[in-house]
């Protein structure tokens, strides 16, 4: 049976437990997904290298944790309530319900967006589209469909509350006490990686589009006399970013510097487009050919954002470039409406001038990304599949097996087990032959795998099989640590010993 790379990866992370669809024994209802033993740890490691790199950028970032429900109020105020909106259509006939932007982007391979929605009713009409349910071309007129989920708290059911659909309130309704808590000094960046809840209308393309997911998010505050300036310039001037610009349809490398005086782009944005594009690339490891930083058009931008540049990647499994980030400046737009809403005053007096400070807001979904790099780093050869993710990214980092289980080989690996546990994400497998051990290591990812034979029990050493090219190199206990802790910072199997196949 012919089945597509996006069944095949979903098929190996619903059955190693990297992630499955939320209460599959009722059904599960779309768009909800757990992530399992995997697919938490690989989670926690993206979200700790996020937090290790954008962090770090200034001493003066943070990161907090909040509330994920928040009063109405906050939603009136930040534009959610009136805004937040996804165009809805239901079908005259089956009365499905789903969006007609989406639907027209499918079927017409054009971009619908910021469509209005008089504009949609009429081009379903004219294109003669039909409902993807029953093939009705009868429908209802468009209507705006709010994708917020609201709440009723306490038991009066009288304060409606909203489960947020963005982390980004919460460092904006914390700005006062931080800033004052942090010396009132500009920049300043407060972190939140959290759950986002959208009601998105009929989610498909399985774990990318969710109705609950993780989003790290970090608020950068800053005067906005200083959008011009960045403190490490000098450093990214020539830095190429691989820009794909909304008026030429093309990816253009273009230096910040370029990017600064041609496109007239802020300095302080173009940093973090810098940081962010090389978070990709050399952290992650995503290679150029599928990077690019997409301009939004001002019909395209999100109600706050005056520049926003997503970040997409180019994925097999979804046919295309795919957002999995953005980066947006989002200037004085939610300071200013939660100070007049709620009478609170969030202004600030700093370098003897009064402002609101403005706001870079860098945007990532952690459950877009973890998908993306499965991805990306998914492979397929004669006899296996594997994932090639980049050392720092693997759930389980060594495997240790013995070769048979009888002749104390059994008894002498979990001695190497346990020694090595302590350090690694490390796991102990002893069901089935070799070989079937090694695949199914290979098929989450494991770059280091150990087997104990009958020389382990003479020589003391074992032999250490690389994921990348199967080949495998005989080492003594003694070196392991530092062997293992070489491979996992990037170093090649061939430094450390001849190979045995
Ligand atoms: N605070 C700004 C904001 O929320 P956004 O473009 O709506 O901006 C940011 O969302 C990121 O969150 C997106 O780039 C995407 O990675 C992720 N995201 C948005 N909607 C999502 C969904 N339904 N499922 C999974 N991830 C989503």
């Amino acid at each position: 049976m012919n089945i597509s790379k996006s069944e095949k990866i979903t098929n190996i992370a619903t059955k190693r437990g990297f992630f499955f669809p939320t209460a599959e024994i009722y059904n599960a209802i779309s768009g909800f997904w757990t992530y399992g033993h995997l697919g938490t740890l690989m989670k926690r490691k993206f979200e700790n290298l996020w937090r290790d790199y954008f962090l770090k950028l200034n001493d003066n970032f943070y990161e907090i944790e909040g509330s994920n429900i928040l009063p109405q109020k906050v939603f009136k105020a930040s534009g959610h309530l009136d805004h937040f909106n996804d165009p809805l259509t239901e079908c005259r006939k089956c009365h499905f319900r789903f969006r007609a932007d989406q639907l027209i982007e499918d079927e017409l391979n054009i971009n619908a967006e910021e469509y209005p929605l008089e504009k949609l009713d009429k081009i379903l009409k004219k294109e003669k589209l039909s409902c993807p349910k029953c093939s009705s071309q009868d429908f209802q007129k468009t209507k705006s469909f709010n994708m917020m989920f609201d709440l009723k708290v306490g038991s009066t059911g009288t304060e409606i509350s909203y489960l947020s659909p963005e982390t980004a309130q919460n460092p904006f309704l914390s700005f006062k006490r931080e800033y004052y808590a942090l010396r009132e000094t500009l920049p300043f960046g407060l972190a939140k990686i959290g759950k986002a809840f959208r009601n998105e209308i009929s989610p498909r393309q399985g774990f990318f589009r969710l109705r609950e997911f993780t989003q790290a998010e970090l608020q950068i505050f800053f005067n906005p006399d200083k959008l011009d300036e960045a403190e490490s310039w000098n450093k990214i001037k020539n830095y190429k970013l691989q820009l794909y610009l909304s008026k030429n349809n093309k990816i253009t490398l273009t230096s910040c510097e370029n990017a600064n005086k041609k496109l007239n782009l802020p300095k302080l944005y173009l940093y973090y487009l810098a940081k962010t594009q090389q978070f990709y690339l050399d952290t992650l490891k995503i290679p150029k050919a599928k990077f690019r930083l997409r301009e939004l058009s001002e019909k395209e931008r999100a109600f706050y954002n005056k520049i926003h540049f997503d970040i997409e990647l180019d994925l097999e499994t979804l046919k295309g470039w795919k957002e999995v980030a953005g980066i947006h400046y989002r200037t004085d737009y939610d300071l200013e409406k939660h100070q007049k809403a709620s009478g609170e005053k969030l202004e600030v007096l700093n370098e003897g001038k009064r402002f609101f400070p403005h706001v870079i807001e860098l945007s990532f979904g952690v459950d877009r990304n973890i998908w993306s790099l499965l991805d990306i780093f998914f492979k397929e050869e004669k006899e296996r599949t594997l994932f090639t993710l980049p050392t720092n990214l693997v759930p389980v980092e060594v495997a240790v097996f013995p070769l048979v289980n009888k002749d104390n080989l059994p008894k002498r690996a979990i001695e190497v087990y346990n020694s090595l546990k302590d350090k690694y994400q490390t796991f102990y497998d002893f069901k089935g032959a070799i070989g079937k051990m090694y695949r199914r290591m290979d098929e989450i990812g494991c770059p280091i795998m150990l087997t104990i034979d009958h020389q382990t029990l003479k020589n003391n050493t074992v032999t250490l099989r690389e994921i990348k090219t199967m080949k495998q190199i005989r080492i003594n206990i003694k070196k392991l640590e530092s062997t293992i802790e070489q491979i996992l910072q990037g170093q090649k199997l061939n430094k450390f010993g001849k190979y045995i196949s």
